[in-house]
């Protein structure tokens, strides 16, 4: 395979969850965001906000919140006399594009800086209360949060299917058995040979009526990826009520699912 120190960087990329509590210089996290937003676009419809050392996960430095922002876009359609006629669906696939291209490439360019970073998925949930906090107006929508800084561990890159489980040239493939369990097996084996569900004390509760098996010694990534989606948000209608609360209607929620 082919490499650079720009691919190098990436391969070595991982999400870190402890941090000095050494504050990166402004024109440094100007840099990061800067690079951050010269990400390809559908139509810039995303804005960060900054939240410098009050509480952020991890000890970290650095919190941003990387929202899905129509608002300002309306502002600049206002101004040219024109209303928004496009679903909000499809505004929302567009900024959810939008919004991640960006966060990633934040993501890369803290890297470049010797940073770490690392994701945090709970805002789309608690997004009136993110809302509250930052006075967000309508049609803003927080879509995930960064943490940032420069990192107080190194833990080894984490594994990923084997490149062939995931780049399908002309035709999707039909998987064979062999296929799957070395998928599942380069995916278990990493996990397991890091100590990583053990070291972050990290296993999800099986719900009622179903029996623990599992130890630390053979719990894994494919066990936990799955105990998430075979037990965890079966109704959109969290998501659903949290996304009309913030103006985007995407489905309209029960009356007595509103509250
Ligand atoms: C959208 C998204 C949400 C995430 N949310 C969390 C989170 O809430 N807490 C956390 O510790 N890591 C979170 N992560 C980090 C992932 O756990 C991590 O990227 C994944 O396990 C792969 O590990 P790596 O980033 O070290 O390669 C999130 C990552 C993404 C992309």
């Amino acid at each position: 395979m082919a490499t650079n120190p720009i691919i190098e960087t990436m391969l070595n990329r991982k999400s870190i969850r402890k941090y000095t509590d050494e504050m990166p210089p402004e024109e440094v996290i100007q840099a990061v965001v800067r690079a951050g937003q010269q990400a390809p676009f559908a139509a810039q419809l995303c804005s960060v906000l900054l939240t410098r050392k009050k509480g952020v996960p991890f000890g970290a430095p650095l919190l941003f919140t990387i929202c899905v922002d129509l608002h300002r876009m309306e502002i600049i359609m206002n101004r040219r006399g024109w209303k928004t006629v496009t679903n909000d669906m499809s505004i929302l696939v567009f900024g959810i594009q939008d919004a991640s291209l960006m966060a990633e490439n934040m993501v890369i360019a803290a890297e470049s800086f010797g940073m770490g970073s690392c994701f945090l998925g709970a805002a789309p949930y608690i997004a009136d209360k993110i809302a509250r906090k930052y006075k967000l107006p309508p049609r803003v929508f927080p879509l995930v949060q960064l943490v940032m800084g420069y990192p107080a561990e190194n833990p080894p890159p984490r594994p990923r299917y084997p490149l062939n489980f995931t780049l399908f040239e002309d035709d999707y493939p039909e998987y064979s058995k062999n296929d799957i369990d070395q998928a599942m097996q380069q995916m278990d084996e990493g996990y397991l040979a890091q100590d990583y569900y053990r070291k972050g004390k990290i296993k999800i509760r099986l719900e009622a009526g179903r029996e623990e098996t599992f130890t630390y010694d053979n719990y894994s990534w494919t066990e936990h990826i799955s105990r998430k989606w075979g037990q965890w948000y079966a109704s959109p209608a969290e998501l659903l009520v949290q996304l009309a609360k913030r103006g985007f209607l995407v489905a309209l929620p029960a009356e007595d699912e509103t509250e």
